[in-house]
């Protein structure tokens, strides 16, 4: 195992109807005036939005109001909210949302507490920040982890670029309000979408090739198979509030750095290459893990089959034989089949993409960073392979 650093500072407020705890929270923030940052319509259409505004004006609390945040944030409406919280000296800003929101809320506090600084420069590793503005959560779609993770992903329209920034405490939430009824609007696809993304942030920290500890994969390989449990139910019973409530608390404890305790940090070589789908194509995160995972996970098991087989034993359920490859490999399939009985994609063109070999290039070329970098740990891929899994996963 790894030595490790565990900190997960942000407060976590968890249940039903905690959202109206929120002007109380903020009074206790000592903060001057809020920004209010929410998605397209969702937040407003529920009232939500309006609940929170009544909330606030009863505890006396000033904000202003931006909406219109896309999924995969764009560039353009970080640099909006910056310039708007300027000029209205905004000192806290409330995420109302999803990973898409918390992260254009994490954007905005990193360019304020930056002014000498271009905010994107942090995205393309070029600067560090040295502060960020404190950001509050209202969740509404478990998925990202973004509200208790140290991470922040925003795609820059010149280019189409999706790029995080490197791992930071400064831009950990202060706190989380986690309603799971706050969920219940979300389209099937969006909720199974973020369950696949919940899954995938403990995937990328256990598929390590290295000797990781027991309690760490213990707990890793109870969240996995709460959430492939909950998930299903969510298929026929989106109002299930005890499999909305474990989905949602599972989210954030897959990438709060729990399940990567003494395993060195991870792989995320499938995070990396769907960034570039996203990035490219707008498509759902989490749906384009599932696309590209099973690809990867063909590619790379043999580095390490014990360890796929452990996965497929200790999450599915499946007797481990003799040949640990035909036990990953079956591994591998249940995995998928859980994706199918979710109606995941298991491929680019289940995706909806249908990518030429030129594309394919393209994708490679962009996620290598033009050929300069390689991406993973449990095998280490660079251009060429990943050119590879993209084309095995059309
Ligand atoms: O915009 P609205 O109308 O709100 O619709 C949203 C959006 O279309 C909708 N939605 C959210 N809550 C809803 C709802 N619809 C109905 N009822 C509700 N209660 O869901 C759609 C997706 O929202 P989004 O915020 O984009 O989803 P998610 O939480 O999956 O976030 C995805 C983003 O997070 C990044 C991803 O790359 C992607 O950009 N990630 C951030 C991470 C981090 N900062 O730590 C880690 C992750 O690996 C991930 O990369
Ligand atoms: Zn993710």
């Amino acid at each position: 195992m790894r030595n490790f650093e565990y900190f997960a500072p942000t407060r976590v407020i968890f249940g039903k109807d905690t959202h109206l705890q929120i002007g109380t929270l903020l009074k206790g923030q000592n903060c001057h005036k809020v920004l209010i940052h929410y998605g397209g319509h969702s937040a407003v259409k529920s009232g939500l939005i309006d609940e929170i505004k009544k909330n606030l004006d009863e505890a006396g609390i000033a904000y202003v109001t931006l909406g219109g945040v896309v999924p995969n944030p764009r560039l353009s409406k970080v640099r909006e909210g910056i310039e708007l919280c300027r000029r209205e000296n905004v000192d806290f800003l409330l995420a109302v949302g999803g990973g898409s929101v918390i992260d254009s809320c994490k954007a905005i506090g990193y360019g304020l507490a930056n002014p000498e600084t271009d905010v994107w420069k942090f995205f393309l590793r070029t600067e560090t920040p040295k502060a960020c503005l404190p950001v509050g959560v209202i969740l509404t779609i478990a998925a990202s982890g973004s509200e208790m993770s140290n991470s922040c992903v925003i795609t820059n329209e010149e280019g189409w670029l999706k790029r995080s920034t490197a791992r930071n405490d400064l831009c950990r939430p202060r706190f989380a309000i986690l309603n799971p009824r706050l969920t219940y609007t979300l389209p099937q696809y969006q909720t199974e979408s973020g369950c696949v993304d919940i899954l995938m942030h403990t995937m990328e920290r256990y598929f390590v090739n290295i000797e990781t500890m027991e309690i760490t994969d213990s707990i890793s390989e109870s969240l996995m198979q709460t959430v492939i449990y909950n998930a299903r139910i969510l298929m026929k019973e989106p109002d299930n509030y005890t499999a909305r409530a474990e989905i949602m608390w599972a989210g954030s404890l897959s990438h709060n750095g729990l399940t990567g305790c003494g395993t060195g940090g991870g792989d995320w070589a499938c995070h990396q290459l769907e960034h570039e789908l996203g990035g490219t194509y707008d498509v759902a995160h989490g749906a384009g893990l599932a696309a590209l995972w099973g690809s990867w996970a063909r590619y790379v098991y043999e580095a390490n089959p014990e360890r796929f087989a452990q996965f497929a034993t200790n999450v599915f359920e499946i007797p481990c034989s003799l040949d640990f490859n035909k036990t990953a490999l079956a591994g591998i399939e249940a995995m998928e089949d859980f994706f199918r009985s979710i109606q995941m994609p298991t491929s680019l063109h289940e995706l909806g993409l249908d990518l030429s070999e030129k594309e394919i290039h393209d994708l490679a070329f962009k996620c290598s960073f033009e050929d300069t970098r390689t991406i993973g740990v449990f095998r280490q891929l660079n251009m060429k392979d990943m050119e590879k899994i993209y084309l095995a996963a059309r």
